[in-house]
């Protein structure tokens, strides 16, 4: 595994589309692996492939630290298919170092995507894994967190 350079906040690919993966090979699990390893350096809770200057659909999760939920998770090509429920809470992104506000996002989404293998299985999640989940799937479209900010927080 090796840590990779996060791409910061006014990089452009930050503000890219990215493409479906199609290839389950070693090349997405050596990028995976990379993410995870890049996003537990910086004590991140997520991070998406174009954070590391990768246009695909991939995301890393892993709210445990934190929170009693999960471990680590994979997100291929994920979809939100279902959300329910506010919260309003502090945000923040590896991205965008230093910055954190507040945002609000579902309590309660569910997530259908693809494990490294290719293989599609549905996850649901609350509270800090919810908000990560939105926040993640939202940066393969190229958008930021920043967006959603109502209060910026000292
Ligand atoms: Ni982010």
């Amino acid at each position: 595994m090796a840590i990779r350079e996060i791409r910061l906040k006014d990089d452009e690919i930050l503000t890219k589309k990215c493409k479906v993966v199609k290839n389950f090979d070693e090349k997405l699990h050596i990028l995976l692996d990379d993410m995870y390893e890049t996003m537990k350096s910086k004590d991140g809770v997520g991070l998406a492939a174009p954070q590391v200057g990768i246009l695909k659909r991939a995301v890393v999760i892993d709210v445990s630290d934190v929170t009693e939920e999960g471990g680590r998770i994979e997100l291929i090509n994920p979809e939100i298919v279902e959300t329910s429920g506010e919260q309003t809470g502090s945000e923040g992104c590896l991205s965008v170092p230093g910055v954190f506000g507040e945002v609000t996002r579902p309590n309660k989404v569910t997530v259908k995507a693809q494990d490294r293998n290719g293989k599609w299985f549905k996850l649901t999640g609350e509270g800090l894994l919810a908000r990560a989940i939105c926040h993640e799937v939202e940066h393969l479209d190229g958008h930021l967190f920043l967006e959603h900010v109502t209060k910026f927080i000292d």
